[in-house]
């Protein structure tokens, strides 16, 4: 079990009692020149944060045995840090010195980290106080968390400033404590702090705490499921820091609690809460442990929500970018960590934020700027980021803004624009149009049709916009965001004013409408519709009526509101992203679509296809229905977005890589067109058909998300798969697995529309993005064992007949970073080409060998050799002469190549 909360949170959780105060000695340990040392590692790209975490952590577990050796235990990890208790019921004094003294020798002895990208020397500081001691427990539905306070936290926090590097400094309410039983060397900082110069080794206390007792169901009130379910070390995703502080008040524990609230409303993950000196300082992720789409949004949404708060007085630092996120910590303490230089900033950020600021870097900057409100504030040093880093100062949401406006030229599909304009011509006739279904994958295009199909019919014809969300799954849920616009509510505007708008917007409709059964209607609607967006009046008839009353009139509500509204204009219902459409919305459909012949309104419903691949369908008879699905678009169309984008002098090379990349999805070919641009990687007079590319962050998101709604088991299976390629067999993966029932897993996934079965034996991800990013969210520790089990696997299975995969086991080799063996397969492979006359496909085995490996002098002209015959061969003579001569000329060629070659050159000549 993994113990992501401390004991004594536990126990006293099963029994109630939320809040306990207690006498403890504390250790506060901070590892220096952390975020320097993050920003260098990484530096080597994201491997770096792997390795760094790796070393890291292994200090830090073996920092936290020896706490929980001594008795003590560890209230809280933050980032480079940790606080660590000791009950004094339960601890003597000497048990404090001795994790001190302990910790420090460990330091000392393995604190030099060796790593594949240099050494570092990691250092601490240290403070050591006692006394009062405050354990608090947050309830909440979502999720509890707690936090620890009080004198003895602040206090070794305060001696921690005071301590040099490497230096253990102690308060003087702890020397206090022990006045002259320890005979202990010291050093006088000032009035209060004290630097140890040397302890004693004492004698162990005798009391072991007992640690046997399993808590397992109570610690996931705590945390999510999905982070006790995963298996992996950890993992490379997409993350939105947000680091927040508050003030110490009376209402601090309520607050809290609403912002773990808030915080699941969006989506994010509210990680942990450290308290001291009378500030709580919070950490909430997005994109991790599981992430949604569009995690900027929603992390500025919560944001602004708390911001608005104005009585919090919080300080706010937000960050967004590609981190190494997992759990460390060993059996017993772990904890949920993220580790990366945008972490660093965000809590640098925060720090930098005034009252009421929400301070972002460049990637939340980049991501809001058409959608919010943002200053910019100068660019800065913050500590230990070797930059400047610009920063931004997040103020509001733009009212004007448009979700759903697109500024590039809209490519092709005229035919599906008019069909679209077909299923409108009943309105023109007072009609009741049908249902239009707009469906196909993510990205590919529905709501941009939507937008061009609504730019054509004008302005005659009033659309309702009702979204659905991924995450706020509840009741009426597209209804519900639906009425808020219409009648004007904000969250800023007082009860009373959201009331009264309310009330003037549903009147001004009844005095238009002159049918009398609709306009009564709406009077015997109101406080149902009131309901909907949280107005309520006692006396009210939705007061009077029981829950099955009140949803009955509910939907009548709805649909009497939609036919009015038909009654002064022709509509149009638009519901967006009805794949997450709640069982309420659609019962509502169904019943808004009945007996409404000469009501002139027409529903469209824009739909991904759903997770199983199903098509989403309400269950409506005699009504129209068409069906618009749809397909990726042609290679020439994809060539346009990417011109519109790039420029139409964009090279071939350029158009055939998104092309590759994107298979015609145009969000994907945007996105990719963006990152190349912003990522200065458009040489027009270079070919650059391989330039290497990060997945553009929205795309990783989006693919990211679905991978997180499948169970643990089968995203590892996915991850795996995606080590063999686009394109891979079953019974290698099955092998490789050990798992018997892959078939039924394989069959499972390929239901989840990853990938489809091409035969029997062969299946392909349906798209190249998703293997890609299953496979760079791993690990490179990880990708280097499977990718070794996958050699071996392959080696074993080809036993027989090896020249088959010789170019498989040469790729999976080097990908595991064997290189003899992967050098002896690509020479094979260039072997076998050569023989075969397939001459390019030798050469190139052959020029990878002389350039990226370390070949003995043998090896190395004996290739040259190779290569040299088959440029002759071909008819390259300059190439051929000039390998026979780069051989001749070498002090490491043997005697008979040379020979050899003097003879070949010779021919030439
Ligand atoms: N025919 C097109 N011409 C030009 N750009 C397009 C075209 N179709 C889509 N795009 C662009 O591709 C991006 C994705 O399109 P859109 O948002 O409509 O996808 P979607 O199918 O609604 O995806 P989702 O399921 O994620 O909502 C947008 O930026 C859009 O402008
Ligand atoms: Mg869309």
């Amino acid at each position: 079990m993994k113990k992501l909360v401390p004991k004594i949170i536990l126990e006293n959780y099963v029994k109630n009692n939320f809040h306990k105060r207690f006498e403890a000695y504390s250790l506060f340990i901070d590892i220096s020149g952390f975020t320097e040392m993050t920003e260098k590692m990484m530096k080597e790209g994201k491997e770096g944060a792997e390795v760094f975490s790796h070393h890291l952590n292994d200090l830090f577990d073996k920092a936290v045995d020896i706490i929980y050796k001594n008795n003590g235990f560890v209230s809280i990890f933050e980032g480079d840090s940790f606080t660590a208790l000791f009950k004094e019921k339960k601890c003597r004094i000497t048990d404090l010195l001795n994790s001190a003294n302990s910790i420090s020798n460990l330091f000392k002895e393995e604190g030099e980290l060796k790593t594949k990208f240099g050494i570092f020397r990691l250092k601490f500081n240290m403070g050591l106080s006692y006394g009062e001691t405050q354990m608090h427990i947050i309830e909440n539905k979502n999720q509890n968390s707690f936090y620890f306070e009080g004198e003895s936290i602040n206090k070794a926090a305060t001696a921690e400033k005071h301590s040099p590097q490497n230096g253990i400094v102690f308060s003087k309410n702890l020397f206090e404590k022990f006045n002259c039983s320890i005979n202990m060397k010291y050093r006088t900082i000032n009035d209060n702090f004290f630097l140890i110069e040397n302890i004693p080794v004492l004698e162990k206390t005798g009391t072991k705490i007992k640690n046997n007792r399993e808590y397992k169901k109570t610690m996931k009130d705590f945390y999510p499921e999905s982070i006790f379910n995963k298996k992996l070390k950890g993992e490379f995703r997409d993350v939105v820091t947000v680091f927040l502080t508050i003030e110490k008040t009376k209402k601090l524990k309520e607050h809290i609690s609403s912002i773990i609230e808030k915080t699941h409303k969006y989506g994010g993950y509210f990680n942990n809460i450290s308290l001291r000196n009378r500030k709580a300082c919070l950490l909430i992720y997005f994109g991790t442990p599981t992430t949604n789409e569009n995690i900027v949004q929603r992390a500025s949404k919560l944001a602004l929500e708390i911001h608005n708060l104005k009585k919090l007085n919080s300080k706010m630092g937000m960050s967004y970018g590609r981190v190494f996120t997992g759990l460390r910590g060993g059996e017993k303490r772990t904890d949920f960590t993220c580790l990366g230089t945008e972490i660093n900033i965000a809590a640098r950020l925060m720090q930098e934020a005034g009252k009421n600021d929400i301070f972002i870097d460049t990637n939340i900057y980049k991501n809001l700027k058409d959608s919010h409100q943002i200053k910019k504030i100068s660019a800065q040093y913050l500590k230990g980021i070797s930059k400047k880093v610009p920063i931004y100062n997040l103020i509001s949401r733009r009212k004007d803004f448009n979700k759903n406006f697109f500024k590039n030229k809209f490519i092709g599909r005229k035919k599906q624009i008019r069909k679209l304009i077909e299923t409108a011509d009943p309105l023109k006739e007072n009609k009741f149009g049908g249902i239009v279904y707009i469906e196909g994958t993510a990205g590919i295009g529905k709501t941009r049709l939507t937008y061009e199909f609504r730019k054509k019919l004008g302005n005659n014809i009033k659309w309702l916009y009702l979204p659905s969300n991924e995450i706020i799954r509840k009741s009426f849920n597209p209804f519900k965001s639906f009425l808020r616009s219409y009648f004007n509510q904000n969250e800023n505007n007082s009860q009373k004013q959201n009331r009264t708008n309310f009330e003037e917007k549903i009147n001004n409709l009844k005095q238009k409408i002159e049918e009398p059964e609709i306009k009564n209607e709406l009077e015997r609607s109101k406080s149902f519709l009131a309901a909907l967006i949280n107005i309520h009046k006692e006396n009210s008839l939705y007061y009077k009526l029981k829950p099955e009353g009140r949803y009955k009139n509910t939907l009548y509500a709805l649909k009497n509101l939609i036919l009015a509204e038909s009654l002064i204009h022709p509509v149009i219902l638009y519901f967006e992203d009805s794949q997450w459409m709640d069982n309420d919305s659609i019962s509502a459909i169904e019943h808004i679509t009945r007996d409404v012949k000469n009501y002139p309104f027409l529903i469209i419903s824009e739909c991904r296809f759903k997770e199983d691949g199903e098509k989403f369908r309400f269950r409506l008879n005699n009504i129209n229905k068409t069906v618009i699905t749809l397909q990726k678009l042609s290679r020439e169309r994809t060539a346009n977005i990417v011109e519109n984008i790039l420029g139409s002098d964009i090279s071939k090379e350029i158009l055939s890589l998104i092309w590759k990349k994107s298979e015609g999805n145009p969000f994907y070919a945007e996105q990719i067109a963006k990152y190349l641009k912003e990522n200065n990687l458009i040489n027009k007079n270079k070919k650059n058909d391989n330039v290497a590319i990060q997945i553009p962050d929205k795309i990783n998101t989006v693919i990211i998300s679905r991978l997180d709604k499948l169970t643990e088991e089968l995203k590892q299976i996915i991850q795996t798969a995606s080590v063999l390629g686009r394109e891979f067999y079953v019974n290698i993966l099955s092998r490789m697995l050990k798992n018997e029932n892959i078939s039924k897993k394989i069959k499972e996934i390929e239901k989840r529309n990853i990938w489809s079965a091409i035969n029997e034996i062969k299946y392909i991800f349906k798209h190249a993005l998703i293997r890609e990013t299953a496979y760079n969210m791993q690990l490179k520790e990880r990708l280097r064992k499977i990718h070794k089990l996958a050699a071996n696997t392959i080696e074993s299975i080809y036993k027989k007949n090896p020249a088959k995969v010789y170019g498989d086991l040469g790729y999976h080799y080097e990908k595991a970073e064997e290189y003899e063996k992967a050098a002896k397969y690509i020479e094979l492979e260039g072997n076998h080409a050569k023989d075969n006359y397939q001459n390019q496909k030798a050469l190139n085995n052959y020029d990878k060998l002389l350039n990226n490996y370390n070949l003995s002098n043998n090896k190395r002209t004996e290739i040259m050799f190779k290569k040299g015959i088959i440029l002759r061969f071909i008819g390259k003579v300059d190439k051929a002469k000039n390998t026979f001569k780069k051989i001749i000329e070498s002090n490491d060629s043997n005697q008979l190549t040379k020979i050899k070659s003097i003879r070949l050159l010779g021919e030439l000549l």
